[in-house]
């Protein structure tokens, strides 16, 4: 995602509330912040500290987003979080998302914390359970208006033994027709593995799975 940046971070000033990541290195980090970043499990990202905004404290395994409630596609993600074994389940691990809106925006929501507008509103938090499950019930985002990236939803994952966060791959589609393209110019990361998920239909609700191993690809992660 890095050679994203110049075209990301003019979305960025182009939609007012986009939620872009960030990631490692955008352009108006100064050389400081970027070092201090180097050090960090994950290699830090721009806005990470969105994630505990209105963060409740106690968090379920299971959470319903604000857009399910909207127009748009239903979609349930579902999965497991797994050691860095990929087999031992993790528990109490908690994810962040946040999505565009089923219109390609990341829209805020009256009274939202400022900062937070960032993620719109369609943005929430699962704890994994004993067994290392978690599922998200939301609405399919739409790619940005006009561009040619693919829907996402982003993911942050804050682990219970580790200081610091860290984004996994964003979760993109199989069936979105701007995919394939996207990965022909860029490589995926596999940040917690592959965020490619493949959409399952059963009656009128979108069923995506997607497991994640804690620590895969992810730079300065503990041995
Ligand atoms: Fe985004």
């Amino acid at each position: 995602m890095k050679s994203l940046y110049p075209s990301l971070f003019f979305l960025c000033l182009t939609i007012v509330w986009a939620g872009c990541s960030g990631k490692n290195t955008p352009a108006h980090q100064n050389q400081n912040n970027v070092n201090e970043y180097k050090k960090l499990v994950g290699g830090g990202c721009d806005g990470c500290e969105i994630m505990y905004i209105d963060m409740p404290e106690n968090i379920p395994s299971v959470d319903t987003s604000s857009g399910w409630f909207e127009e748009g596609q239903k979609l349930i993600v579902a999965g497991t979080v797994f050691q860095i074994d990929g087999k031992t389940p993790a528990p109490d691990v908690i994810l962040y998302y946040w999505q565009t809106d089923n219109k390609g925006y990341y829209s805020p929501k009256e009274k939202m914390d400022k900062t937070a507008t960032r993620h719109g509103h369609i943005r929430g938090w699962v704890k994994t359970d004993q067994n290392g499950k978690y599922i998200i019930n939301t609405i399919r985002p739409a790619p940005y208006p006009n561009d040619v990236l693919p829907a996402h939803i982003h993911l942050s994952v804050k682990e219970p033994d580790l200081e610091n966060e860290y984004y996994t791959d964003e979760i993109n589609f199989d069936d979105d027709k701007l995919l394939i393209a996207h990965f022909k110019k860029h490589k995926q990361e596999n940040r917690g593995g592959s965020g490619v998920v493949r959409v399952l239909i059963r009656e009128n609700m979108q069923i995506a799975e997607h497991d994640i191993i804690l620590g895969l690809n992810i730079p300065n992660y503990p041995k």
